[in-house]
């Protein structure tokens, strides 16, 4: 019988969950059409929840989290996917109930799985991962919206996580000019290497002067935080522009009045890249496959092998880590 290695959560007592590296079987795995060999995985805000017991994300534990996977499948019971075929996996349920990709193996319907596009690597695709998807599902949504280059600058909060340095790179990549806002003063230089123009602190961006609407400044704004900093994005966009939205890490809930929308004309879309229909998302792999690739993409990541990530999920959970975390299986 095939066994492999696999994060597991635990519960423990007093509300306190343990992260162990465990074999595991094939056979424990959900049903599905589709077993993949896990090459490589990444890390990202919802698995940091799942570590530490969310029931919004994890119902029941024990349980291996990992909402992103790449590698190669090994068995399939759907003519789309043949042995052999690289392919990537990433959010609908993996990692949340069903068994995630902070494991040598997955097995998962054919339906969230996508087909590695040609000039991408399977580390490539899991240096991206959700985040990745996240911020080019971002940068879609305000190109759609008609933001261009030539409109101004475009503001990325949350910088130094996954998905606002992902949304640096691929911004500066199609060639806008990013102002990064961070927490951490000294990774100023990680950001402006990353693509950045301009770096501010969250401080800059916490308005409570209860004013209405603030100077015009931004183009377009990608937020991974709410919050403040979201409320003061939202009053400091130009006439027409938009935000896009993704994230709480700061807080769920924001203040805003109606003035930024009916004085400017500003415009919020929600991204939800966890159920993002398969042609959107398959739209998407392959502009970061290409033309929204970074050329800097594996110096925006830190590569590790699965017995650090208890760690590094800690270090995510108090708003420490830097850039991508990439998990070699
Ligand atoms: N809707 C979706 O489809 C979707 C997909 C992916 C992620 N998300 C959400 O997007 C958010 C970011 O995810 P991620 O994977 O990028 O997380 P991450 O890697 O943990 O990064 C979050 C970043 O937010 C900043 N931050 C942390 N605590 C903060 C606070 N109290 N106030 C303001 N900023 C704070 C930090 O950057 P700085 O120190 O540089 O400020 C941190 O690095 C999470 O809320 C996640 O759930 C949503």
């Amino acid at each position: 019988m095939t066994t492999f290695k696999a994060l597991v959560i635990s519960e423990a007592p007093e509300k306190h969950y343990a992260k162990t590296i465990t074999t595991r079987q094939i056979s424990d795995l959900p049903a599905g059409e589709v077993l993949v060999k896990v090459h490589y995985s990444g890390l990202n805000y919802k698995d940091a929840l799942s570590s530490v017991g969310n029931r919004g994300v994890t119902k029941s534990y024990p349980h291996t989290p990992g909402i992103d996977a790449a590698g190669v499948v090994e068995e399939s019971q759907h003519p789309d996917f043949q042995n052999g075929m690289n392919v990537i996996v990433t959010s609908y349920d993996l990692g949340m109930n069903t068994s995630g990709g902070l494991a040598q193996y997955i097995r998962v319907p054919a339906s969230w799985v996508v087909p590695l596009p040609e000039s991408m690597s399977l580390k490539e695709a899991m240096i991206f991962g959700t985040a990745g998807l996240t911020a080019g599902m971002g940068v879609s949504l305000l190109e759609n919206h008609g933001l261009k280059p030539q409109n101004g600058k475009v503001l990325v909060t949350g910088a130094t996580g996954g998905v606002g340095i992902m949304a640096i790179g691929i911004l500066a990549k199609l060639g806008y000019q990013v102002v990064a806002v961070t927490g951490k003063p000294e990774a100023t230089d990680f950001l402006l290497k990353a693509g950045a123009i301009e770096v501010l602190s969250r401080e800059a961006l916490d308005d409570q002067s209860g004013r209405p609407v603030l100077k015009s400044q931004y183009a377009g704004v990608i937020d991974t935080v709410g919050g403040n900093i979201l409320a003061t994005a939202l009053k400091s966009l130009n006439y027409g522009a938009a935000a896009a939205i993704c994230g709480l890490v700061a807080s769920p809930n924001f203040q805003t009045s109606v003035f930024p929308f009916i004085l400017r004309g500003n415009a919020i879309f929600g991204i939800d890249s966890a159920e993002c229909p398969m042609e959107i998302r398959s739209k998407i792999w392959q502009k970061l496959a290409s033309a929204w690739k970074p050329n800097n993409l594996e110096d925006l990541v830190t590569e590790i092998p699965l017995e650090d990530v208890p760690q590094q999920l800690e270090k995510m959970l108090q708003g420490g880590a830097w850039g991508k975390t990439l998990v070699r299986l």
